[in-house]
């Protein structure tokens, strides 16, 4: 099981000037069911990186709590794997290596854990590119790194942050094909943070609307399109929940815009 309850989170951060807290999150409370792909879709700066940190158990939320099947998350958890925009690679290590990481923090055996890195290699297309060094590796093939890494833990739950957000936009296409095989094939939950409207109604079973900050839910909607998607993004019907959405995400960019100026 794997049931995610986000309840009545509040979120302040303390000012390092010491002035009045910056309210980053106001009563968010949603739910994801097991196995499903919620994208939490908003403007930049209204607290999606707050939110997952905290749903992952990174932060502890000011007021509210994250429940996993019932119990509250107080830290990070192997089950639940953190995927980054910035591939969060260590730099001397080759892609095998990395992949291996998180075994050896386990504490498991040098072959066992060559064993299960060499298998998600395969998973996510990196054969012939065991030895080489992030630097020597594509943007792309860095996120798979990511990607494999994450998934020796066997995670119950994806957490991603705009994890596709440097790559261009062809590499960016394939790594979403990419990322909805490995979740078929391994029915994890996916928690992915994006402010790409045509990604999330792409990739998602439902999207979660923020608000500009402080982030509230501003809606949730199901997504209708059956899968496979290919071709989906052609569609009449495509092209008008992105314009519906774009319309709802350029008024909380207005508002936030507003409030800025005006000091609010
Ligand atoms: N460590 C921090 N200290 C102070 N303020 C922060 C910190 N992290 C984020 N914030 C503020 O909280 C708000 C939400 O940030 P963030 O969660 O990064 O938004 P998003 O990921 O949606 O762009 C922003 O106004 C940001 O400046
Ligand atoms: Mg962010």
């Amino acid at each position: 099981m794997n049931h995610i309850r986000v309840d009545q989170i509040n979120h302040s951060f303390q000012t390092v000037s010491g002035g009045d807290p910056i309210l980053a999150l106001k009563d968010v409370s949603f739910e994801i069911e097991q196995g499903e792909f919620v994208s939490l879709l908003g403007p930049s700066g209204c607290g999606k990186t707050t939110l997952l940190r905290i749903m992952h158990g990174l932060i502890k939320p000011t007021e509210g709590r994250t429940l996993v099947d019932g119990k509250t998350v107080t830290g990070p958890d192997p089950r639940r794997a953190m995927v980054f925009q910035d591939f969060g690679l260590l730099p001397w290590r080759t892609a095998l290596h990395n992949i291996e990481m998180g075994l050896e923090f386990q504490g498991v055996n040098k072959e066992a854990r060559r064993k299960t890195a060499a298998e998600m290699i395969n998973v996510v297309g990196l054969e012939g590119f065991e030895k080489h060094y992030p630097h020597q590796l594509s943007g792309g093939m860095k996120q798979r790194v990511g990607l494999a890494r994450a998934l020796t833990m066997s995670p119950e739950s994806f957490f991603m942050d705009e994890p596709f957000a440097s790559l261009d936009a062809q590499m960016r296409e394939l790594m979403q094909e990419e990322l909805l095989r490995i979740w078929s094939q391994f029915k994890t939950t996916v928690v992915f943070v994006t402010h790409g409207i045509d990604e999330a109604i792409y990739l998602s079973d439902r999207i979660i609307v923020m608000s500009a900050r402080p982030g509230r839910v501003k809606l949730e909607i199901k997504i209708p399109f059956p899968r496979p998607r290919h071709g989906v993004r052609a569609t009449p019907e495509f092209a008008h929940l992105r314009e519906e959405l774009w319309e709802i995400l350029k008024g909380e960019i207005q508002y936030g815009r507003m409030r800025e100026t005006v000091g609010g």
